[in-house]
């Protein structure tokens, strides 16, 4: 098989980029958008700045989206649609958001069918024109071409090209009150994405080259954004970086994913948190394993003596200096959960390109490293 490289997603990044909204909104065929966010989002000043954009438009919003999105989320924003005879979807938010914004448009694209019978061999071209904002900085969601939706109790991957959105607006003024802590955990999860895609076997070196940059970003820009949260500068590379990250992940994950998704499963853990909990000891196991996994990822941090133990060394030392506690018990997980945990991580699929294979009792393992 060929291997297969894209880069299709039109991005606009700067201060301000907000304002090229209505211009694109009209370019793609639009007067009447379906603004999808969550409710707590309604209440901040990024969501005035949206609305000021959207002014005199008669834009419909939806601000239903719980944390993890469930079919219902996406249901409720389908009728939002169709009740206000809407043209176009503005997806505005963290991950969640932006995952019910992509996933809405297969239900319009096909009423007569649930999210729950989505097939990938249908013909999905056509669907509504998305606009993805993000306003954290981490998931790459505004890049990915994945909506993960609740369905019948359990995490479902909707997955097509035709899901991209038409257009990503990155714009610092969106991420500027988020919280320390938040900016901290969604930034841990950029970061996370960078490494473990660079690390990941399959083979895609433009996708290598954009983690390189995407942590060299990072490295300066999130103790920066996590210090002053008003320093525009770094919360706009940290939104590249993340979007660069989320681009990465094209080439797959690795072991710290499997074992932060049943973290944030079971214990109820914000996913960026739990992969700063668990990517230095992955990366500890990986290099032992195969070493000079991470050197190349120690000279993007800017090490002069860039071998594993240093790189590591160096993850660990940022993760400290923007409050990310390590140790599980710190956060309410006991040994207790262990193995329940280590069953859920190793059925996840994540860990299949992580840079050297794992087995259950090495997950385990490093749970039990990580408390
Ligand atoms: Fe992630």
């Amino acid at each position: 098989m060929p291997s297969a490289f894209s880069f299709p997603t039109t991005t606009l990044f700067a201060v301000g980029a907000r304002h090229e909204l209505r211009g694109w909104l009209a370019k793609l065929g639009s007067q009447r958008p379906l603004v999808v966010t969550d409710a707590s989002l309604t209440k901040t000043n990024a969501f005035s700045l949206l609305s000021d954009c959207l002014e005199g438009m008669g834009a419909a919003v939806f601000s239903n989206v719980r944390p993890n999105p469930e079919e219902a989320d996406v249901e409720g924003a389908w009728h939002a649609y169709r009740e206000n005879d809407c043209d176009a979807v503005i997806a505005f938010g963290g991950g969640s958001a932006l995952d019910v914004g992509k996933a809405v448009r297969v239900r319009i694209r096909r009423p007569d069918q649930t999210l729950a019978q989505f097939e990938f061999a249908t013909d999905w071209s056509g669907l509504a024109p998305l606009i993805a904002i993000p306003t954290t900085a981490g998931t790459g969601s505004e890049v990915g071409r994945s909506a993960v939706i609740i369905m019948e109790h359990r995490k479902r991957v909707i997955f097509h090209p035709e899901l991209l959105a038409s257009l990503v607006i990155l714009d610092p003024e969106f991420t500027r009150e988020l919280p320390p802590k938040l900016t901290a955990a969604t930034g841990a999860d950029a970061l996370t994405h960078c490494i473990e895609s660079f690390t990941s076997p399959v083979f895609h070196p433009l996708c290598d080259g954009i983690a390189l940059e995407g942590i060299h970003l990072i490295a300066g820009a999130l103790p920066r954004a996590v210090r002053d949260g008003g320093d525009l500068d770094a919360r706009g590379l940290m939104q590249v970086a993340a979007a660069m990250g989320g681009i990465a992940f094209q080439k797959d994950l690795g072991a710290t994913h499997s074992l932060a998704h049943p973290l944030s499963a079971l214990c109820g853990l914000p996913h960026g948190l739990a992969n700063a909990l668990c990517l230095p000891f992955v990366m500890d196991f990986n290099a032992a394993r195969k070493p000079g996994v991470y050197r190349r990822i120690g000279i993007a941090l800017g090490l002069n003596d860039p071998t594993d133990p240093a790189a590591i060394a160096n993850v660990r030392t940022l993760f400290a200096e923007i409050g990310l506690t390590p140790g599980l018990r710190a956060h309410g997980v006991d040994e207790s959960k262990l193995d329940a945990l280590a069953d859920q991580a190793f059925a996840d699929s994540c860990h299949a390109t992580n840079p050297v294979p794992v087995t259950r009792e090495d997950l385990r393992g490093l749970y039990q490293r990580a408390l």
